[in-house]
């Protein structure tokens, strides 16, 4: 098995995942600001950097009998500040796989993500309405794999995780953002209202998820959404933290993001159980408390500094 994108938040936690399983994967990353190999630390794996815009990426997926993809470009707030890589890395690097796939007939297995659906509360045959350009990058990634499995007969499916949260996200994203800004004693930036609504899903629930479905799947292009089932709003789950840390989350309220969805909302065909939001939300606070050395030189970034990062 190759794990593509590995290094980043959900690949690591899918490392672990078919690490239990008994799997050693390949791991291939970039190692793009996003991509730490510390997050692969106490993980059984063999590791090569390479793009997957490269065409050396063919040469290593040639012999595999699986290959899952999660390396993008994946902050909505980057998008809006440089939305290029967005395109290269979550459309033509997709591109790239699916050709790899042609040759090798390999199954591939492709994380889109709810955003594709856009604010209307969708299933897995509702139309594709995305926002920003990361969503608008990764609906159109989607629409290549359906391509290829039509035209060429690839074996592939696409699964739509919601929202995750969990150990070793990167600290530009909400949730390490509020635990990380309040543990300093800062200020948490909340784009327009705080009102928008999302759909928490604890990270090892959704890897452990995507393992299942990979297990059951036809390979025929099959769509799976993965939603948590627990819609809650930026506010409430600030709440929730400041709770959870027994300390006041300072909240201070900026222009909302340009395109902000106002909430995502997926049903699925799938049935699932998944970690309670205040649970999940106790490990997350717990791990980035007790592991300060991971976060401790990521937080001069400027998607964690400012306020309005998209901002010129
Ligand atoms: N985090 C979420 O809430 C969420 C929700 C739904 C879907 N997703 C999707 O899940 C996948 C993983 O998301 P994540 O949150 O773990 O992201 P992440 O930003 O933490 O990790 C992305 C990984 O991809 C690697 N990468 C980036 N560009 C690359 C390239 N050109 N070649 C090779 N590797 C490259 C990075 O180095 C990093 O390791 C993405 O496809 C994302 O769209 C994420």
């Amino acid at each position: 098995m190759i794990i593509i994108g590995g290094a980043g938040f959900i690949g690591s936690a899918f490392v672990r995942e078919v690490n239990k399983r008994g799997i050693k994967p390949i791991v291939v990353d970039l190692l793009t600001y996003a991509g730490r190999k510390e997050n692969l630390i106490g993980t059984e794996h063999e590791f090569i950097r390479a793009d997957v815009r490269s065409e050396e990426i063919h040469d290593i997926v040639k012999n595999s009998d699986i290959v899952v993809n999660f390396a993008a470009e994946t902050h909505v707030d980057r998008s809006i500040y440089r939305p290029q890589d967005f395109v290269t890395t979550n459309v033509l690097g997709v591109v790239n796989l699916l050709e790899a796939a042609r040759k090798y007939d390999f199954k591939y297995v492709h994380i889109s993500t709810d955003e594709v659906y856009g604010e209307e509360c969708a299933d897995e045959d509702s139309p594709l309405q995305p926002s920003s350009p990361y969503s608008a990058s990764k609906a159109s990634a989607d629409l290549f794999v359906k391509a290829y499995v039509r035209t060429y007969g690839i074996k592939a499916i696409i699964v739509r995780p919601s929202n995750n949260y969990g150990p070793r996200q990167f600290p530009e994203k909400l949730i390490p953002k509020v635990i990380i800004r309040t543990f300093l004693n800062m200020h948490v930036p909340i784009y327009g209202d705080g009102r928008a609504e999302r759909d928490w899903i604890y990270v090892e629930d959704t890897v452990r998820i995507i393992y299942d479905i990979m297990e059951r799947s036809e390979w025929r292009g099959e769509v799976y959404n993965i939603p948590g089932g627990q819609r809650y709003s930026v506010l409430d789950v600030i709440k929730i933290i400041g709770e959870i840390m027994g300390k006041e989350v300072k909240v201070k309220f900026v222009d909302d993001r340009p395109g902000h969805d106002k909430r995502y909302c997926m049903t699925t065909k799938l049935k699932y159980e998944v970690t309670p939001l205040k649970e999940g939300l106790r490990k997350t606070v717990e791990w980035y408390l007790n592991n300060r050395w991971w976060w401790e030189d990521l937080i001069k970034d400027k998607f964690f500094t400012e306020d309005e990062p998209w901002k010129k």
